[in-house]
This record gives C-alpha cells, sequence and structure tokens, in this order.
C-alpha cells in the first residue's frame, strides 16, 4: 500500500479541546505558540473557546469525523472506550497520527493490537500520553535498562490533589471490574486491592493498595517483563473499603448503579483550580527483582493534570516533528526511558 507523507507543514487537532484536561492542553499550546484545531462534538461548546484562545475549531461526533488536513489527533474525550475506536479508525481514514491520554487498560490492548495496520498506513499510535503513563512508564523503562534479567516489576504513585470530572466517569466505568495484574505476560483479573503494603517513597513511606493502572499493559510492551502490580497510596480505611467493594462489585455494573454513580460525579466540579493544580505533586516509585537482585528508582512530578498538558503536549510536537516511526508505541519506546525526565518540575531524586 503507497504511504502518504504526513507533514509538519498540515495542522493537529486537540479533540474533545472543551473538557477539563482539553482545555487544559488548548491553553499550554496556544501559550506556547502553538495553534491546534479545537474540535469536539458540539459547536456551542468548541466555538467559545476558540474565540477566547484565537484557534481555528470544528465540531463534529464521532459518527462523522472531520480531519482534513490534519497531520496528528491529539483525543482529550475520555472515558475512551467510547472514542479511543472511532478516532484511530478516522485517523486510519485520513492517514493522521493518532494521540491520546488514556489510563484505561482495555484501551491501550486495544491500539496495541493495530501496530500492524497503522505501519501499514504510516501512521503513530500513541494513547497514555499523560500522568498515566508518562512518568511510570519511563521509570519502568529505566528500571529495565539497570536489570535486564527483571521478572518482576512494581510500581507505585502517591498523588496530592483531586481528580477531575472525567476521570472519576472513568473510575466509575471500571469499579464493577475490579482489579488487574499480569502474571507470566498475561492480564490476570484479581479483587480490588488485591495486595496492600507500605511503599517508601522518597518523601516519607505510604500504605499503598493495588490498582488496575495502566502501566499493567503499556510497562508490559515497554519492558517486556512477565509479572508487574501497579500500587497507588491509600489510607488504611480506603484499603479497607475496597477490600469491602469486592463483595458488591457485580452491582455497581448494573445500569442504574452507573447512572445514579455519574450523576453524583456530574454534580461535582470539573476539576482542580489552578491554586490546586500548582500546589499539588505526585510521588513515584518502581522496583525490578530478577529473583536475587532488585533495583529502585523513585520520581517527583508536578500535580497529575498539570504534567498531563505539559507531556500531552511535547509529545504531540516530537510526533509532529517525524521522529516516531509509523506504529503502536508506549512514551517510553516511542521518545526513550529520560523523556518524562525531561519535562518541567519533573525531579529524579536518590533517595534511600
Ligand atoms: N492519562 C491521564 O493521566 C489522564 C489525565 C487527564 C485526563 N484523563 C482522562 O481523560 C478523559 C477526559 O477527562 P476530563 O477530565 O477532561 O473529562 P471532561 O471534563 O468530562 O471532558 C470530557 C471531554 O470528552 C468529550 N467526550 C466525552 N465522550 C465523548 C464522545 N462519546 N464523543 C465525543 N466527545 C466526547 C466531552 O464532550 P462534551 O463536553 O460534549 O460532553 C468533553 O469535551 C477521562 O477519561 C480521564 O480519565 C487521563
Amino acid at each position: 500500500m503507497r504511504v502518504e507523507y504526513i507533514t509538519a507543514r498540515m495542522a493537529w487537532m486537540i479533540y474533545g479541546a472543551t473538557g477539563y484536561t482539553g482545555e487544559l492542553v488548548a491553553g499550554l499550546a496556544k501559550a506556547r505558540g502553538q495553534a491546534p484545531v479545537l474540535a469536539g462534538r458540539s459547536a456551542d461548546k468548541v466555538r467559545p473557546l476558540a474565540e477566547k484562545l484565537g484557534l481555528p475549531w470544528r465540531a463534529f461526533g464521532l459518527d462523522a469525523p472531520d480531519l482534513r488536513e490534519i497531520a496528528l489527533v491529539l483525543n482529550c474525550a475520555g472515558p475512551f472506550s467510547h472514542t479511543s475506536r472511532a478516532m484511530v479508525d478516522a485517523c486510519f481514514a485520513a492517514r493522521a497520527h493518532y494521540l491520546d491520554v488514556t489510563g484505561e487498560i482495555e484501551v491501550f490492548e486495544s491500539i496495541f493490537a493495530r501496530d500492524a495496520e497503522a505501519r501499514e498506513r504510516g501512521v503513530v499510535l500513541l494513547p497514555g500520553t499523560g500522568f498515566d503513563v508518562v512518568p511510570s512508564d519511563c521509570l519502568a523503562a529505566t528500571l529495565k535498562k539497570r536489570l535486564p534479567s527483571a521478572t518482576s516489576l512494581e510500581l507505585a504513585f502517591a498523588p496530592h490533589g483531586r481528580p477531575s470530572r472525567g476521570t472519576l466517569k472513568t473510575m466509575v466505568e471500571n469499579l464493577p471490574r475490579g482489579g488487574l495484574v499480569r502474571r507470566g505476560g498475561k492480564l490476570v483479573r484479581v479483587p480490588p486491592a488485591h495486595l496492600a503494603r507500605e511503599i517508601p517513597f522518597c518523601d516519607k513511606p505510604r500504605m499503598a493498595m493495588s490498582i488496575p493502572w495502566g502501566d499493567v499493559s503499556t510497562a508490559y510492551k515497554s519492558t517486556g517483563i512477565p509479572d508487574i502490580t501497579v500500587f497507588m497510596s491509600a489510607r488504611p480505611s480506603a484499603i479497607r473499603g475496597a477490600r469491602i467493594s469486592r463483595y458488591f462489585a457485580p452491582l455497581l455494573g448494573l445500569g442504574p448503579v452507573q447512572k445514579f454513580l455519574k450523576a453524583r460525579v456530574e454534580a461535582r466540579g470539573a476539576g482542580p483550580d489552578e491554586a490546586e493544580r500548582a500546589r499539588g505533586k505526585v510521588e513515584l516509585w518502581g522496583k525490578v527483582s530478577d529473583g536475587s537482585r532488585s533495583i529502585e528508582e523513585t520520581m517527583q512530578v508536578p500535580e497529575g493534570y498539570t504534567f498531563t498538558a505539559e507531556a500531552a503536549l511535547a509529545c504531540a510536537l516530537r510526533v509532529l516533528s517525524g521522529s516516531v516511526a509509523p506504529g503502536a508505541w508506549t512514551p517510553s519506546l516511542a521518545f526513550g526511558a529520560d523523556f518524562a525526565a525531561s519535562l518541567p518540575g519533573v525531579h529524579v531524586p536518590s533517595c534511600g
């Protein structure tokens, strides 16, 4: 098949630009002198934002995508289980690169499964360009470099800040699915908070519980390490609550329960304000082991949404520059293990 070259002279697009995260990325892009096309399914929402930022705009639903003259789409419209397949299809048809800020394991898996198609079409697929999974993926890749014989990987993060409405909606959808870890190279369902233990974060140790985080998919693609568990810091009461939820997890998937929970989320604010984002930060920790040796690394990054905007914009600009070959990639495979450390406000302290 003939592959047409995607040129940096063409425009790029932020889809879902009117959401909390999309607007942060759009504002940052404008501040950095970029002019992405802002897009979303509602003209009434996209037009005022585009006029405020002085950027071009388009309105379309995913049943009739309009990617004319677009070289790259950064999809910020989540939950991505509802948007990524249609947008990847549209990107293949338009020969545009596809990036998103998903953290959803099933979405990563379905995008990685389209690697061969992406190569054939000359398109880059790069999901997970936000907090989930840029820093943890780079931490995993760094650890694998330091211990190539590693057979197990543990990653953990301790957020200081609150989630956005869109993140909470995505979490509500995933509640009934319980936990997920990787064992022997396979994704394995486990109960919520299957494992809990103290993690030696750089600033202080904290209790943490296992969670179904994106790295269970992406770190395997990046490192090939067969056993992967991701932890998030949590108070003992939250760990007990997550464990109790095992007994009614199937109920959480029922239509009326999902509707009720999403309505409660809808009533909340869109996400942390500027002052909260400025105060927030995230501690990350990772450990690899090969049974006889183990190595640990830590990282500190800015608040999750501030980091997401910086990381997603940096990924989009690097892909537009032509530095990534066609195919489906993780951030560390696309840009190297040092990529996260090159972003503003990221520190790689030596602890312990
Ligand atoms: N990986 C990370 O670290 C990271 C960081 C930030 C956010 N996220 C994820 O990004 C997603 C968005 O978060 P957010 O806080 O920005 O949410 P949000 O404020 O609720 O915004 C969601 C955006 O997506 C659009 N959208 C949703 N479903 C759509 C569909 N079926 N078709 C077209 N557009 C659709 C919405 O359009 P309407 O306004 O028209 O409904 C809105 O523009 C969530 O899944 C969140 O988990 C991930």
